[in-house]
This record gives C-alpha cells, structure tokens and sequence, in this order.
C-alpha cells in the first residue's frame, strides 16, 4: 500500500496506474486514528490487504472451512452460457481484484477471437496484487490489454475507466463489507457512473446456517486469526505505531440482528499504544475490542435492493445447489 509516490508501470500489453498518491499518506492516517479514537474503536477492513494481508486471504479462499471463495468459483466456471453477455470490444473492470483467480475462470469461456478484442482492468489496493495476477494473466489470455489500477475505489470512483461497454464485476461479496449505508451509497454512485447497456456482475454471500458461517472465520488452522492480526502490523506501518499482534486475540462471531459476521481483535491486557512515533497514545483496558470487519450475509430482498440502489434490470441470478452464493447479473436501464 504504497501513498507516498505516483508510478507508472508499463511491460508489454500491461500498464498499471497506482493513483493511492492522490490520497496521500496525511489523509490515511487521519482516517485511521479517527476510527482508533472512536468510542468503539475500528479499523476499515481495507486495511488488511498488505502483501502478507493479500497472502493471507489467498490462504484462507484455501481453507475447508471457508466455503464462500469455493462456491464462487464454482459458479464462475459455469454460468457464461446461461448470461448471454456481448464480450466484442468489451472492458471488464473488475473491483477489488485480488489475485484475478476468478476472472480467469470467466476469460476462460470466452471464444479466442473475442479475447482479442477485451480490455480488462483489475482495481485494487494492492499494487503487489494487481502486478503478479496481470503477469500470469497476460501469460494465459492473449486479451487487447490489460490496465491495472491501483486507488480506493470507493473514494476514487473518478479513476474508473469510461470509454467502451463496460462490464463492472465485483467478486468475493466484498460488497459485505460494507455498512448497509455504505452499501446503498457505493451502489448508487456506481449505477450513476454506468451507461445504458453497461452491465454489473455482483458476487453475494448469502444468509445461511450460523454454524457454517461461524466457523468459515474461525478456521482451525488459525488463518483468519493470522489475517486478523495482520492488519495491526499494517496500521504500525502506516501510522508509525507499536502494536503487538501477540497482545490482541482473534474474534469473530455471527450477529443475527445486523445479518453479518463481525470480526474484532480483542486486547488481552491493558496497555498504552505510541501513535505517530510517541507524539499520540491511545489507551487499551483489558478486554477492549477493535472492530476490524463485518462481513454480511444477504438475502433475496437485498438482491432487489441492491438494483433499486443502482437503477438496474436484474436479468439472472445464478447460485449452487445449496444457495449458499449467487452471482447475480445487473443491466443499467
Ligand atoms: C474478501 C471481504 C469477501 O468477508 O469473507 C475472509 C474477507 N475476512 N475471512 C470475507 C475475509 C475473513 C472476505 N472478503
């Protein structure tokens, strides 16, 4: 997560942007000791997709117990004969992109001749992330080019790409991220941004057995919790602090009311933290939680929701046998 310089990378058919420079380190850390000096102190989960943070996603998509990243995937590799998309001179910008594993398997049903034709612009906050997924992509797909963006595209709408059709795609249900509000507003600038004929493809993880979404965050192998902790190393970097994950244990529970799993990382002793090189401290007691992560579980009415936000058709839904996950497939009108 680099905020500090402007780059430009350009290999072959690959050209990344990194535009976190615009919002500056200042501002960052701003944003973070607001949320550490709240009366319930937070962390914006964006926070954890450092280079270890993104390893350690990719990590727990790996788990028995995390299910979501599976059935996607399983979707993914299935539904493009059902969709009836037009892939000719197409940009497919995809949001939070990661390590672009899913649009593989949706480039990967796509007739060689049209691939020539397609744009693809993964939209990440880590740089790391977007350079090694576009290098192996490339390597695969012999696409019309490949231009990685690196910014918050939730505060960076404006660096989106505007020519063309465009297909936006958003995975993973990183979309539960989100608070409802938040989820409302980012739709809403989304729909307003797309052109008639613009399309939206949505990844949402769906309310299910609190068992099973239980123990998708509280995994054995102790991987979430690693993820988890992670990301006070990342606010020490950023924020020149003095966390010590050791001090801090795992929590993640489903809360019925709010349809999420929340994650916290919960201080087991009391303790005085150095902001900003000592010029700050923020007090801890025993017990003290910060909340890192909501993660929410939707509904069929929040499908209906999401494209009255938007102003969009809903043309299909595709799900696995236990509904556990569904790509659904906007059209702005
Ligand atoms: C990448 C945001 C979809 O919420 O399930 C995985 C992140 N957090 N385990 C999720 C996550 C803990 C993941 N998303």
């Amino acid at each position: 997560m680099n905020y500090i310089e402007e780059q430009i990378i350009s290999i072959g058919k690959i050209r990344i942007e990194n535009h976190l420079a615009d919002i500056g380190i200042d501002a960052v850390k701003e944003e973070i000791i607001k949320g550490l000096c709240a009366p319930e102190k937070y962390i914006s989960s964006k926070f954890f997709y450092d280079e270890k943070g993104s390893r350690l996603f990719e990590q727990i998509t790996q788990l028995d117990e995390y299910y979501p990243t599976r059935t996607e995937k399983s979707i993914l590799s299935t539904f493009i004969k059902n969709a009836n998309i037009n892939f000719q001179n197409l940009s497919i910008i995809e949001l939070g992109s990661g390590d672009s594993s899913k649009i593989k398997l949706l480039l990967k049903q796509i007739p060689v001749e049209l691939l020539k034709s397609i744009r693809y612009f993964p939209v990440d906050i880590s740089q790391s992330a977007i350079l090694k997924s576009s290098e192996e992509l490339i390597k695969e797909f012999d696409l019309e080019s490949i231009t990685g963006i690196v910014a918050d595209f939730v505060h960076q709408f404006s660096v989106l790409p505007k020519a063309g059709k465009r297909l936006f795609c958003f995975f993973g249900s990183t979309i539960g991220n989100f608070t409802k509000k938040e989820q409302n507003r980012f739709i809403t600038e989304l729909g307003n941004e797309m052109q008639t004929g613009d399309a939206f493809l949505l990844g949402m993880d769906m309310v299910k057995d609190i068992t099973v979404l239980e123990n998708a965050y509280n995994d054995i192998k102790g991987v979430t919790a690693a993820f988890n902790k992670n990301i006070l190393n990342v606010i020490n970097l950023l924020c020149n602090a003095n966390f010590n994950v050791d001090d801090f244990e795992h929590i993640a529970f489903y809360n019925q009311a709010e349809n999420r799993i929340e994650m916290h990382l919960k201080a087991l002793k009391e303790m005085d933290i150095s902001l900003n090189s000592g010029l700050d401290t923020l007090h801890f007691i025993k017990g003290e939680k910060i909340h890192t992560e909501n993660s929410h579980k939707f509904t069929d009415k929040d499908v209906e929701i999401i494209g009255e936000y938007g102003n969009f058709h809903l043309k299909n839904v595709f799900t696995d046998k236990n509904k556990w996950f569904k790509l659904v497939y906007f059209e702005k009108k």
